[in-house]
């Protein structure tokens, strides 16, 4: 498998064998910085880190994972460089593909992310855009790998917001994987029509299923994985919060929907996660709304279902498999 010097935007550019030697290559890399061994394979190399939007996990992942590979990295904050208020994408990408040997965008349209990798003469990894969150689906599919033992065939229920990154990059998982993916939600939350399209078309040769639910209760029965995500993502008008409640409430995932699944079921979450009333979001809501907890009740969040932590650090690993991919000379 060769993919030196290949950029990773989004899933739909990766055929099922690549994704599925990307999440290999994460649990050999999980393995050896489990067992202490040194993996500093690509010293001497630097990475730019731009995000655009707020991030603890694709950042630290990032960051940490470069670092074990002995490479050097460089954070751009949301305010602190020039792109997009003083220097076009185009130029900014130039000018740092002649200094670094790979660069992270998170930020907001996907289009930002194509156009950096048209102009970069290195390898541009996606940290999330409002389309797509591919280095989150490398994180679920090994952690659903390594609970399930096995991918292919794995019912998948995405509740709330199906049609933002996390939704329709699920979405896309299931189809190259051979997974079935069902959104239940409101459906004006639904993916788009075009994408819904491409992944039934994807579905036809790997054998996934996908479909969609307006009933919570005939939705998830029998689900494997119950995935659900905030219910208002970065850089949405705060405005949004009062008709995504009305819309997505009965979309929240508890304790009974958990049961309904089924004995085996568990619950992952991409994070952060408003489950309780830790967060200054959370508090809001709570004043605006009235909700103690959001898209999740905290007692699935903290229950022996929920993977999320472990889900979490497989960010870590994925992310290395990914810059180690395309950074490694073969
Ligand atoms: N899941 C995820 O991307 O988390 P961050 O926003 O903290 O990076
Ligand atoms: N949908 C969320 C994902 C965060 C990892 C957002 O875009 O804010």
């Amino acid at each position: 498998m060769n993919l030196y010097g290949k950029d990773f935007l989004k899933l739909l550019d990766f055929t099922p064998e690549e994704i599925l030697y990307l999440i290999d290559l994460s649990a050999e890399f999980k393995e050896k910085k489990k067992k202490g061994i040194l993996h500093d394979e690509l010293k001497g190399k630097n990475v730019a880190l731009i995000f655009e939007k707020t991030s603890t996990r694709t950042r630290c992942a990032f960051e940490v994972a470069a670092h074990d590979l002995g490479m050097g990295t460089t954070y751009l904050n949301p305010t602190d460089s020039q792109i997009g208020k003083k220097e076009s994408i185009a130029d900014t990408v130039r000018v740092l593909a002649g200094m670094f040997d790979g660069i992270e965008y998170r930020g907001f349209e996907q289009e930002i992310v194509e156009t950096m990798a048209k102009y970069s003469k290195v390898p541009v990894w996606n940290g999330l855009t409002n389309e797509f969150h591919p280095t989150q689906m490398l994180a679920d599919a090994l952690t659903i790998k390594e609970h399930f033992g096995k991918l292919k065939g794995i019912h998948l229920v995405y509740m709330g917001d199906a049609r933002y990154n996390t939704g329709n990059s699920l979405m896309v998982m299931c189809a190259k994987l051979g997974m079935h993916f069902t959104a239940v939600s409101n459906k004006k939350y639904f993916p788009s029509q075009e994408l819904i399209d491409t992944c039934k078309d994807i579905a036809k040769s790997t054998g996934a299923v996908i479909d969609f639910s307006e009933d919570p209760i005939e939705g998830t029965k029998g689900a494997d994985v119950v995935y659900t995500d905030i219910w208002v993502s970065m850089g949405e008008p705060e405005s949004e919060w009062e008709q995504r409640i009305k819309d997505l409430e009965p979309y929240r995932v508890t304790k009974k929907i958990m049961d309904n699944a089924g004995e085996g079921s568990v619950f992952m979450h991409c994070l952060p996660s408003f489950h309780d009333l830790n967060t200054g979001i959370g508090r809001e809501v709570k004043e605006k709304y009235g909700l103690d907890e959001i898209e999740v009740t905290d007692e699935v969040f903290e229950s022996d279902k929920s993977i999320v932590f472990e889900e979490a650090e497989n960010r870590m690993h994925t992310i290395k498999a990914v810059m180690y991919a395309t950074l490694k000379e073969n």
